[in-house]
């Protein structure tokens, strides 16, 4: 494999053998190589020339990743999956579903910041050091900061939009009010009246009405999130505190059908609901489990749905 800017691609061994066994294939071999290698020069002169207009950094905290240094270790770590031009589309893409992440478009489920908008470096940061659950994306804390700092750079340089565009303002998260059985009730209601159910199911199973139409922004069937699957530790992609469970359905899941309901919630009412959903969680030694327990049982009565 060819690496570096040189514009040389590698030479491609003769196939001296099989030349005098097969003149035919071999010939057609050969041609094929050369039309490959023109390509894949043409393609690296591309990328070089493209590259360093793009050159990205990120920052959190007092940590600066470079895209350059970055570069290597995505192509130790990550290129199996995310593929070389970070399109998602890695040698392990087609066993994995859902399907790694296209970098080129720069949608990302797990924001601090509106839907429709980029990402913090934050975001990304923590977003390759937790890794996804319910999915073959692996966490990635084992690697030492600086390095995934610098894979945050590397991400955002497979995308123009990081030139044109600035990352989403973050979402406010309000002080948490205090777990009532009245606020858990509440957020039952507006469970039912959000129309949650229609994918989530009403017991949160993930099984509503609409979700087994659910595709994604690539066509590809999805999920919605099985609330009750989880044992005590279980976690959402986007985090697992109440705070992320309360950014989760303000941000939205970009590039799924898991809209943002920041236009239809007021925050008071969001942090009833973040109560309701922790007793969708039934294996879960909650606060919100004990709340309900002592009140004595069910809060939301479903309501017929279609
Ligand atoms: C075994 C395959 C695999 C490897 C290796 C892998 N990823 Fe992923 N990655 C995924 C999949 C699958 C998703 C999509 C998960 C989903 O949509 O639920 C993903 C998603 C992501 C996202 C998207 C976050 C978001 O909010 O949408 C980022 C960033 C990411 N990976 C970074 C990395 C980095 C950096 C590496 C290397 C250190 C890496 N990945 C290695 C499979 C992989
Ligand atoms: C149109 C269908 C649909 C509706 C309506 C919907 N969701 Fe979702 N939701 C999904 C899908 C699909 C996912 C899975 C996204 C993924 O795995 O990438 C999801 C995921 C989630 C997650 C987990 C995200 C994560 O980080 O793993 C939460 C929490 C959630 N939804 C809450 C809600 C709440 C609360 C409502 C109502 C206010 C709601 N959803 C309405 C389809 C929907």
């Amino acid at each position: 494999m060819r690496s570096g800017c040189s514009g040389k691609a590698d030479e491609v061994a003769a196939p001296v053998v099989a030349e005098r066994l097969v003149p035919e294939f071999t010939r057609r071999v050969t041609f094929m190589n050369a039309v490959s290698k023109r390509l894949f020069v043409g393609l690296g002169l591309a990328v070089c020339l493209v590259l360093p207009s793009w050159a990205q950094e990120a920052r959190v905290g007092n940590l600066t990743g470079h895209a350059a240094n970055g570069k290597k270790q995505y192509r130790r770590y990550c290129i199996g999956c995310h593929g070389p031009l970070g399109d998602g589309d890695g040698e392990n893409a087609p066993w994995i579903d859902p399907k790694p992440r296209d970098f080129t478009t720069a949608t990302f489920k797990c924001r601090s910041t509106p839907t429709g908008t980029l990402p913090t470096d934050q975001d990304l940061y923590k977003s390759v050091g937790r890794g996804f659950s319910n999915s073959n994306m692996p966490h990635w804390d084992a690697l030492i900061d600086q390095d995934r700092i610098d894979l945050v750079a590397y991400i955002k340089s497979f995308s123009p939009r990081w030139q044109s565009e600035k990352p989403g303002q973050p979402i406010a998260v309000p002080a948490e009010p205090a777990v009532t059985k009245e606020s858990i009730t509440h957020g039952g209601e507006l469970f039912q009246k959000m129309e949650c159910w229609k994918c989530h199911g009403q017991q949160g199973r993930g099984d509503g009405p609409s979700a087994s139409t659910l595709t994604d922004s690539k066509d590809q069937p999805i999920r919605p999130y099985n609330f009750a699957d989880g044992a005590d530790d279980s976690r959402f992609k986007c985090g697992e505190t109440n705070q992320d469970l309360y950014r989760i359905f303000m941000a939205g899941v970009d590039g799924t059908p898991m809209p943002s309901f920041a236009d239809v919630i007021q925050p008071s009412d969001a942090w009833d609901l973040v109560h309701f959903l922790r007793t969708l969680q039934t294996n879960r030694h909650s606060k919100e489990n004990n709340v309900l327990k002592g009140s004595g049982g069910k809060v939301a009565p479903p309501t017929p749905g279609n």
